[in-house]
Parts: C-alpha cells; sequence; structure tokens
C-alpha cells in the first residue's frame, strides 16, 4: 500500500485541482453533489493527513477529534467561519484559505447584483417571458440610477476596494466603514469613512463586504434597516447572517426596499422561505466568485496550500500562523 500522505476532499473540484492532488497525495473524493454528511465526514477523517473542505462542511472540535493523523485543513473559500480555527490552533493544525483570486469575480457580481436591482434586470426578463410585451412604454419597468448614486460599502478589505473601484466607474458617490481606515485612499480622493448609522442614512446602495464573525453576526439587524433609505438597496455578497433575515423580511414587507442577496441566512434557502415570495428581494445561490478561471485558480490554491502543509513547508494562505511559529520554534528547541 502507498506510503503517501492520505486526503479527504469533500466535494469534486475543477479537474486541474484534483490532478495536481493526485500526483502527490492519495486522494478520497466525496463524490455527491450535495455536502457529505456528518456521519460520512467523521469516519473519513479518521484515516486522513490532509482535509480539502468546502464552506458547506462544518470543521468543529467534535470533528478534529475524531481525526487524530490530521495536520492540516485546506478551505476552498476566502471565508473560513466554517471552521473553528481556535480549536484547529489548540491541536496544532494549519487552516488556510483562498483569498486575492476571487477578489474581482467577486466585485464583478456585487455590480451585476446592484444593478440587476436597480435597474429591474430581472423583472424585464420576466415581463418578456410573460408574453407581457406589447409596446415600448414612457414609463415601463422604470428603476433607479447608479451613476449619482451614493454607495456605502461596509468591509472594505480586497473586495470591498475592488467594489469601490467599479462604483467610481459608474460616477456613485462612495462612503465605507470598516474596522480599519484606508487614511491613504482618502487623502488621494478615495471614497470617505462614514460611522455606520451615517454610512446606512446616506447610502441609496449598501453592500456588505465583511467577514462573518461574533462582531459582524446581525450587524444589519432592525434598527440598522430601519436608518436605512426608504428606498435603498441592500446588496449582500458576504456571508447570510451578517443580515438579520428576519428582521429583513419584515422591512422588506413594509418598505419599497430591495434586497439583492448571494448569501442567505440559512443557505440554502428553502424553496417556500418568506423572502422567495417578496417582489423586492432578488436572490442567488452563492455564486458571486463562480466563474470558470475563478473557481480553478481557488481549486488549486486550495490544493497547493494542503500539499505545502503536506510537504512541510508553509502554506502561502495561513489562517493560524501562530501554529506554524510554535512547530518552528519546537522544531528548532528539539
Ligand atoms: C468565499 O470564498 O468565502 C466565498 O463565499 C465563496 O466563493
Amino acid at each position: 500500500m502507498s506510503d503517501l500522505p492520505r486526503v479527504y476532499v469533500t466535494r469534486r473540484l475543477p479537474q486541474p485541482a484534483l490532478d495536481l492532488l493526485s500526483r502527490h497525495v492519495q486522494t478520497t473524493i466525496w463524490p455527491g453533489e450535495l455536502p457529505p454528511p456528518r456521519a460520512v465526514l467523521l469516519k473519513e477523517v479518521a484515516e486522513v493527513d490532509g482535509l480539502l473542505a468546502l464552506l458547506t462542511d462544518r470543521v468543529d472540535a467534535g470533528l478534529l477529534d475524531m481525526a487524530p493523523r490530521l495536520r492540516v485543513v485546506s478551505n476552498f473559500a476566502v471565508g473560513y467561519d466554517n471552521i473553528d480555527v481556535a480549536a484547529a490552533t489548540q491541536r496544532g493544525l494549519l487552516v488556510t484559505n483562498t483569498p486575492g483570486v476571487l477578489v474581482e469575480t467577486t466585485a464583478d457580481f456585487t455590480v451585476a447584483l446592484m444593478l440587476a436591482a436597480a435597474r429591474r434586470v430581472l423583472d424585464g426578463a420576466q415581463y418578456v417571458r410573460a408574453g407581457r410585451w406589447r409596446t415600448w412604454g414612457p414609463e415601463l419597468l422604470l428603476g433607479r440610477d447608479l451613476w449619482g448614486a451614493t454607495l456605502g460599502i461596509i468591509g472594505y478589505g480586497q473586495i470591498g476596494q475592488a467594489v469601490a473601484r467599479r462604483a467610481s466607474g459608474f460616477g456613485m458617490r462612495i462612503l465605507y466603514y470598516s474596522a480599519t481606515r484606508k487614511l491613504d485612499q482618502e487623502r488621494e480622493g478615495g471614497p470617505d469613512y462614514a460611522p455606520l448609522d451615517q454610512l446606512l442614512a446616506e447610502s441609496d446602495i449598501v453592500s456588505l463586504h465583511c467577514p462573518l464573525n461574533d462582531e459582524t453576526y446581525h450587524l444589519i439587524d432592525r434598527d440598522a434597516l430601519n436608518l436605512m433609505k426608504p428606498e435603498a438597496i441592500l446588496v449582500n455578497t458576504a456571508r447570510g447572517p451578517v443580515v438579520d433575515t428576519k428582521a429583513l423580511v419584515e422591512v422588506l414587507r413594509q418598505r419599497p426596499i430591495i434586497a439583492a442577496l448571494d448569501v442567505t441566512d440559512p443557505e440554502p434557502l428553502p424553496a417556500d422561505h418568506p423572502l422567495l415570495s417578496l417582489p423586492n428581494a432578488i436572490v442567488t445561490p452563492h455564486i458571486a466568485s463562480a466563474s470558470v478561471a475563478t473557481r480553478t485558480r481557488m481549486a488549486l490554491i486550495a490544493a497547493e496550500n494542503l500539499l505545502a502543509a503536506l510537504r512541510g513547508e508553509r502554506p502561502r494562505y495561513l489562517v493560524n500562523p501562530e501554529v506554524w511559529g510554535e512547530r518552528v520554534i519546537s522544531v528548532g528547541e528539539g
């Protein structure tokens, strides 16, 4: 039997990444379209040195306790809220992710949602398909302009900044709210920083780009929604639980705010969820990074991170570098 390291991959990935893995490790791939059931995952991790996980896989302390040989969890995503990083760190396990590569693709899709909501793209397509298009009309399907509108970006990391670059091309005024100020950009005529309340009150479109963590869970709650302009557009391509969904549904029922959501809570959204019966909600199935090129690059990066860790090299995108620091010290001391 081969003594190559063993790796469990929780879904079929773009082929170049599977080819790369198969050259260096013994790979078992969950073949299903849906994520592996928990029981399968618990059984499989018991035997492996590396786990290549998706954002749909919960990697918690219970799972890590079942994985005595595991050295690395490589997440096929930039977000890693599906992983209990503290538990992994405690056990000396490396956690990696795929930042950077999906920035521009995600920003493109964010703008697609803004345009779809503001310019009623889905309403228009539906209108034609339903056979209702009988003439050109001066007041047919009137929408709102992006140009000249104020965009409020919450979370001004790489994706937030890529959205700002696109928005400035549209002639939008841009505000941002973030844990860290980008004073250099502000000085160079970039977006203005605004406290959250001010951003919500002044923006025609609010777009979310923050990670999900204890600080951002339900950041957009009922109070936040009530601060938004009566006809504002809320775009979420970050994580569903950044928005309080129950409050959002109530606000959408009462006011002409439009929500354009690529991520939801829960995810997937059940077909009978109240959001899906509201005319002012547009929901897509978490596809903001879903271009052929970007998903292939994400898969390759996730595979490279995993292989580096198994070779004893520092992976390029390490979420918990403190584990690496400890490892270097203990190797040096030994
Ligand atoms: C991520 O990488 O975190 C996205 O949500 C999926 O592309």
